[in-house]
């Protein structure tokens, strides 16, 4: 065995929130239901975010609500800014994402705010979850490429990380939001991030845009890293980053980390039905690369 790796679902969060069609809290409950019955044990349930920024994200209080309490199960609500925490708080999360970028660009459309502001937040938000003893993760957004300031230097990214590694943030995630990374790049900021801090508080987040979504996992695995994000049936797209796709999907990156060796904790065969759940409920989820042969795999293997 290769060793175990860590898959967080961020399905119905950075996967529902630019879809056309709307889910109701319910319907994205069944969602994360699906995906805890399939084994996941990292989900991201929503994100408390202006309902008017993101009016797919609605109702986070009640997703929140339908599921807690969940033992041995990490539910993690992403907050762009104070108030998004104090929202998320009160709602009983007990994991939080927040949000650092690697351009002014990036932080303008998402957030309204300087680069610089972004990270003040962030602090006092990291700080106040460590006093509350609520789980954070930093994400590190456009950590490679900009849609709108264009590609970023990598020395930015490793000086945030550093930052938030060491105010204690207890995972910090690099975001290729836009899907722009390559693998060569990739080796060599998850590299030099594994050489600085190891690999136990570290992850990555690509997306599929350019179909390198998988080469870049692998580029990461050789580093070391051993978390990632992905989203079932490939789901998602940032509303903030145009021309953005899915991120990779989960069901081709549990596919192939299991086919390598790792073990991820996912029965396939339940993962295939959270997929189908999710194209029925969206209607557009484009579903992983390799959903065709999957399908057939597990179906004929079932009968
Ligand atoms: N949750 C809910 N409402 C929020 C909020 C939050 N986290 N932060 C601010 N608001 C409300 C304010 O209370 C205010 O409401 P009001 O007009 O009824 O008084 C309104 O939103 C505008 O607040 P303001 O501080 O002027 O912010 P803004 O209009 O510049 O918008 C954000 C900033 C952060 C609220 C908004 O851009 C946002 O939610 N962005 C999230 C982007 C996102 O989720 N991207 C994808 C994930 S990375
Ligand atoms: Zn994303």
């Amino acid at each position: 065995m290769a060793g175990t790796v860590t898959i967080n679902d961020v399905g119905p969060r950075d996967g529902l929130q630019s879809q056309p069609k709307m889910l109701l809290p319910a319907e994205r409950v069944r969602l994360v239901r699906s995906l805890l019955a399939a084994g996941l044990r990292h989900v991201e349930v929503g994100a408390f975010v202006s309902p008017r920024a993101v009016p797919a994200m609605a109702g986070a209080e009640e997703v929140l609500a339908s599921l807690l309490p969940t033992p041995g199960v990490t539910l993690t609500v992403l907050v762009p800014n104070v108030k998004g925490y104090e929202l998320a708080l009160a709602a009983g999360a007990g994991s939080v994402c927040l949000v650092l970028y690697g351009s002014e660009g990036m932080a303008q459309a998402n957030v309204r705010m300087r680069r610089a502001e972004a990270e003040t937040a962030a602090v006092q938000i990291l700080d106040r979850a460590r006093a509350d003893g609520v789980r954070v993760t930093a994400t590190v957004a456009v950590a490679f490429e900009c849609p709108y300031d264009g590609p970023v230097d990598p020395s930015l990214i490793l000086d945030i990380a550093a930052r938030f590694l060491e105010l204690g943030a207890d995972e910090l995630c690099v975001a290729d939001t836009i899907g722009a990374a390559n693998p060569r790049q990739v080796r060599s900021l998850t590299r030099a991030l594994v050489d600085r801090h190891g690999a136990d508080r570290l992850a990555c987040h690509f997306h599929d845009t350019r179909a390198m979504g998988l080469a870049n996992i692998f580029a990461a695995i050789e580093s070391g890293f051993r978390k990632f994000d992905a989203s079932i049936a490939g789901l998602g797209g940032c509303p903030f980053a145009p021309g953005t796709s899915g991120n990779v999907a989960t069901e081709d990156v549990v596919m192939m980390l299991e086919q390598m060796g790792f073990a991820t904790g996912i029965d396939m065969a339940r993962l295939l039905q959270a997929a189908e759940l999710a194209r029925d409920l969206t209607g557009t989820a484009p579903g992983g690369r390799a959903a065709a042969w999957l399908n057939r795999y597990y179906r004929s293997r079932a009968n």
